[in-house]
């Protein structure tokens, strides 16, 4: 069955293995099977959410946009853009979000945490923001939506709106209500240095994450310095529950090497942490710097970048723009 796959990055600096593993590993897999049509956003708009530096944004946007081509996103296949040069986004969300109700969205736990004790000074973009991230996913009749467990609220309120909307107006299936596309096993990459934190560019600390613009000795470093206990590699998978640290290192490699926990253990077991770290490191330089390497050469060309993101505007456009023409003949406009 075809797909029509929609996903989106903030292009807030910073991107690391988190949303390699977690989200842009994906989008290659799902561009790359037959008959997928996939459809990626730099989500600039939702960047403003929280203050950002007009020059640094600029910067941020090409150098999301260069990690989704090094990584292997083939604008010839997909359809690769940012969201602020495609306005059916934002005219998009403002009807949605006079279908959302205040209720939903008081739920979301990830406006708490960015909001973080001082709600009052949040901004309301920030507080609506899943309603934009909802216009993104049903503007292109998304039918998977590819993301890191994080999302997984923002995806589940997507799926109320279409609902939502199609039942208020009588239109079923008008919205296609979108399934989310969460990995198993490897959907949540947590903090090097603390295994019950999510590996966030957030974070402070920059040894917490591995940055997909690290240079090969910043990996090693990284790796050498992550977090671990004194016991040796386990031979179950049961007794990870109690050592995050070590289950998110594993959860790495696994991923990287696309196989299973188990048979990672069963590869390491028994031996000790400098072992698995030697070989860990040699698998995520392996995996990451050419796409580092990738990211720095096709950042010394914004004309071509720029070039991507225009046509890829020009397709999205064409695709969003019609629905919401459709969108607004169905609510008496
Ligand atoms: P963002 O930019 O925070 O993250 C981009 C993607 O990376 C995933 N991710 C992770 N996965 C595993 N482990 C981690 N530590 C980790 N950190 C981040 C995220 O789950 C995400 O898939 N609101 C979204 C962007 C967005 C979007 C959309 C996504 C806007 N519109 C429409 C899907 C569909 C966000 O802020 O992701």
């Amino acid at each position: 069955m075809s797909k029509k796959i929609f996903s989106g990055v903030q292009p807030s600096g910073n991107l690391h293995l988190g949303n390699y593993i977690g989200a842009i590993k994906n989008f290659v897999d799902l561009q790359n099977q037959k008959n997928n049509q996939c459809v990626y956003c730099v989500v600039d708009l939702h960047a403003i959410t929280i203050k950002q530096d007009p020059k640094i944004l600029k910067d941020s946007i090409r150098e999301t946009t260069a990690a989704f081509l090094a990584s292997g996103i083939d604008s010839h296949k997909s359809i690769i853009f940012n969201q602020s040069q495609v306005s059916a986004h934002a005219e998009g969300s403002w009807i949605l979000g006079c279908i959302a109700r205040m209720g939903w969205l008081n739920r979301m736990t990830q406006f708490k945490e960015k909001a973080g004790k001082d709600k009052e000074k949040a901004s309301i973009g920030l507080y609506i923001y899943p309603i934009l991230m909802a216009a993104d996913i049903l503007l292109y009749d998304a039918t998977h939506v590819p993301v890191g467990e994080d999302q997984k609220q923002h995806l589940e309120l997507s799926r109320d709106i279409a609902n939502k909307f199609n039942l208020d107006f009588n239109v079923p299936n008008f919205f296609k209500v979108p399934d989310p596309l969460i990995q198993k096993n490897f959907s949540r990459i947590m903090s090097l240095k603390d295994g019950t934190k999510k590996m966030s560019k957030s974070d402070p600390s920059d040894l917490s994450r591995i940055n997909l613009t690290d240079t090969k000795e910043e990996i090693l470093n990284k790796i050498k310095k992550a977090k671990t206990d004194t016991m040796p590699i386990p031979n179950e998978i049961s007794e990870l529950k109690k050592r995050p640290e070590v289950e998110n290192l594993l959860g790495i490699y696994s991923s990287l090497n696309n196989q299973t926990t188990e048979k990672t253990i069963n590869e390491f077991n028994g031996k000790n942490f400098s072992d698995f770290k030697d070989n860990l490191a040699e698998l995520v330089v392996q995996k990451i710097s050419p796409i580092s390497l990738e990211i720095t050469k096709l950042l010394k060309n914004e004309d071509y970048i720029d070039q991507i993101l225009k046509e890829g505007a020009e397709k999205a456009n064409e695709q969003s723009s019609k629905k919401v023409k459709e969108m607004k003949k169905i609510i008496g406009f």
